[in-house]
C-alpha cells in the first residue's frame, strides 16, 4: 500500500453542531469518520476516509464472539489562535501496537495512523468544541472481522478512527468524586489483559459498577485480583495519593493501564521537584494514613477524567473523606497546567503537543 494515501469521500451531513456547554461524554459524532481493511493477503490496505455511518458486518465476524478488539482515546483540542493540536498522540499509538501485540492483532503503521488522525481532524476541525473544559475525543479501535467461529486470530480487521465532542466524563467536573473500593470482583489480572486497552477489560467492569452507581459513586477503585489488597486503577483513570508531602501511584503491574495522562503526571510533578514515587500501595496503608492524618489529597488522571480529584473512598463501608472532599492544591495545579498545555494556553516545554 503506499503508506500516505487515503481516499477522501467529502460530505456534509447537515448535522447540527451540539451547543459547546452542553456536552455530555460521547454521544454525539462528528460527520467523518476513518476505516482501513486488513487481510492476510494485503496487509492494511484501502484507508479511507468517509461519511460517519454504521458498519456493514457479518454477524458471524469474530469480534462479535470472542472480543478480539483494541481501542485508543486521545484528544484534540482548539487553541485560542483558532489551531487544532492533539496531546502525546504517538503514545496513544504505542500504546495500541502494544494492545494489538497482546490481542494478536496486526501491528500499525504508527506514522500512517497519525496521519490519518491528523487529516480526520483537520477535515472535521469545525466539531472541535470551544467551550471551556471541552474538547474533540478520537476513538481509534481495531475490530476482528473474519465470518468464522473458531477460536483463532481473526485474518480480517479493520482499523477505524470516530470523532465526539466532549465535555467533562465525569458529572462533578473538577469537582471532587466518591469512589467505591470493590471487593468482590476484580478488573483483571498480571498476566492477563489489564494492560492491553481491549473492550473485555470494560466489559469485566461493568457488574461492579452498576452495582454501586445508585448510590452516588462515580466508580470503582479496583484492588489486585491475588491478594485484594493492593490499590491498582480505577478502569477510566489511574490514581494518585499524596501522602506526607509525596505523591504515590501504584507501580505498574502487568494488569494496571499504562496511562498517558498517568505519565504526564509523573514528569510534571517530577519537573516541579515534588516527590513522587511508583510503588505498591496496599488499601490498609491508604487506610492507616488516612486515620493517622497523613493522606492529603488523592485523584485520578486519564485522558477522558482529564484530573480527577477523588474527595471520598468507600472501603469496607468505611468512608475514607479526603481533604475535607475538596479539590487540593496539587490537582488543582496538574489540571490547570496539564489543560493550559493541551489548550495551548501555556508553554509546552516537554514537546508534548502536535499540531493538526
Ligand atoms: C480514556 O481516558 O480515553 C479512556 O479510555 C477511558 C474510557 C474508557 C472512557
Amino acid at each position: 500500500m503506499d503508506n500516505h494515501s487515503i481516499k477522501v469521500n467529502y460530505c456534509s451531513t447537515g448535522k447540527v453542531k451540539p451547543k459547546s456547554d452542553e456536552l455530555e461524554f460521547g454521544r454525539i459524532f462528528t460527520d467523518h469518520m476513518f476505516i482501513m481493511d486488513y487481510s492476510d493477503s494485503l496487509g492494511w490496505h484501502d484507508a479511507r476516509i468517509i461519511p460517519y455511518q454504521p458498519l456493514l458486518i457479518d454477524p458471524s465476524a469474530m469480534v462479535f464472539h470472542y472480543g478480539q478488539s483494541v481501542f485508543e482515546g486521545l484528544k484534540a483540542y482548539h487553541t485560542p489562535e483558532g489551531d487544532a493540536q492533539l496531546f502525546r498522540p504517538k503514545k496513544n499509538l504505542e500504546r495500541i501496537n502494544r494492545s494489538n501485540d497482546r490481542l494478536c492483532i496486526p501491528e500499525l503503521d504508527e506514522e500512517f495512523a497519525l496521519h490519518a488522525i491528523k487529516q480526520l481532524v483537520g477535515i472535521d476541525k469545525d466539531w472541535i468544541p470551544k467551550a471551556d473544559g471541552t474538547s474533540l475525543y478520537i476513538r481509534p479501535f481495531i475490530i476482528s472481522t473474519e465470518a468464522y467461529l473458531g477460536v483463532a486470530p481473526s485474518r480480517h480487521y479493520q482499523f477505524i478512527v470516530i470523532l465526539s465532542p466532549v465535555g467533562a466524563y465525569y458529572k462533578e467536573g473538577i469537582n471532587p468524586v466518591k469512589i467505591a473500593v470493590e471487593n468482590k470482583y476484580v478488573r483483571t489480572v498480571a498476566g492477563g489483559t489489564g494492560e492491553a486497552k481491549t473492550g473485555g477489560n470494560y466489559a469485566a467492569s461493568l457488574k461492579a459498577q452498576e452495582l454501586v452507581a445508585n448510590s452516588g459513586y462515580a466508580q470503582v477503585l479496583w484492588l489486585d485480583g491475588v491478594e485484594r489488597e493492593y490499590i491498582e486503577e480505577v478502569g477510566s483513570m489511574n490514581v494518585f495519593f499524596k501522602i506526607n508531602g509525596e505523591i504515590v501511584t501504584p507501580a505498574l503491574n502487568g494488569s494496571i493501564l499504562k496511562g498517558v495522562t498517568r505519565d504526564s503526571v509523573i514528569e510534571l510533578l517530577k519537573h516541579w521537584d515534588i516527590p513522587v514515587v511508583e510503588r505498591k500501595i496496599s488499601m490498609q496503608e491508604l487506610y492507616d494514613a488516612h486515620e493517622n492524618g497523613s493522606l492529603e489529597e488523592a485523584f485520578g488522571a486519564g485522558t477522558a477524567a482529564v484530573i480527577s480529584p477523588i474527595g471520598q473512598l468507600t472501603w469496607n463501608g468505611d468512608h475514607i473523606i479526603i481533604n475535607n472532599a475538596e479539590t487540593g492544591s496539587v490537582s488543582k495545579k496538574l489540571y490547570d497546567t496539564l489543560t493550559g498545555i493541551q489548550y495551548g494556553k501555556q508553554e509546552d516545554p516537554f514537546g508534548w503537543i502536535e499540531k493538526v
